[in-house]
């Protein structure tokens, strides 16, 4: 039967109304500054730590892990916001506006049914959190440590944090080369740090 010009009028319209509903999907970008898990700041520049990192992206553990000569035992848990994180699986950068936490937690051997091995118990002993705010931050990226849950204090670009990030962490100045789902999409995406790759290439 043929179309009856009404008919076709309607369809024809809700077409393009399917069209402009598909051209409006937002793409898969990082946070934008009006996005949830974007940075938010309160007085003093100082971050508010966000409140739901636990339901983010978790980036990996490492354990005992220390760059100090002090011997720590303790547990890192790199936890990322799920846009930021594939935003990095398509570029091998994260986007402006990321929030990236290392939450470092107490190790234990004993307990439970365990005769061996670490696990972790619970208690949270550190809190720290590296930010990508191109507007905000001197290089785009600022640290920072939070204690009682509350706001964190920025570390001033002469802190240790920013030399050892920038010198060794193999992807934009982020511990990649820790994070076993990341390294192998910045080697891909050829954003490796040449540092990282010379230093990998004496060893
Ligand atoms: C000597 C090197 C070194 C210094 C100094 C350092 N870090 Fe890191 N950082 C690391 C390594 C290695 C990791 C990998 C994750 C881990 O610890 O398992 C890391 C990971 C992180 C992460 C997770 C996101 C990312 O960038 O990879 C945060 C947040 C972080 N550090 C904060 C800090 C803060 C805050 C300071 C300064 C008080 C600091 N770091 C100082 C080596 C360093």
């Amino acid at each position: 039967m043929p179309m009856s010009k009404s008919r076709f009028v309607v369809l024809a319209a809700l077409g393009l109304v399917g069209v402009a509903v598909t051209l409006s999907r937002p793409v898969a970008a990082g946070p934008s500054a009006s996005s949830p898990d974007a940075p938010r700041y309160a007085a003093g520049g100082r971050l508010i730590l966000p409140a739901d990192y636990r339901e983010w992206v978790f980036l990996s553990s490492s354990i005992d892990m220390s760059y100090s000569a002090t011997p720590v035992h303790q547990f890192d848990n790199v936890f990322a916001p799920r846009a930021a994180y594939r935003a990095f699986l398509k570029t091998g950068v994260w986007p402006d506006k990321t929030v990236l936490i290392l939450e470092n937690r107490g190790a234990a051997s004993k307990g439970s049914i365990t005769k061996s091995g670490q696990f972790q118990n619970g208690e949270v002993i550190g809190l720290e959190a590296h930010v990508k705010d191109a507007q905000r931050f001197k290089g785009g990226w600022g640290f920072f440590a939070f204690e009682g849950g509350k706001p964190g204090e920025m570390f001033p670009y002469t802190a240790a944090c920013y030399a050892c990030h920038q010198a060794h962490a193999a992807a934009d100045t982020t511990f990649v080369q820790f994070y076993p789902t990341l390294l192998p999409v910045a080697t891909r995406q050829g954003t490796l740090n040449p540092a990282y790759v010379a230093a990998e290439a004496q060893r």
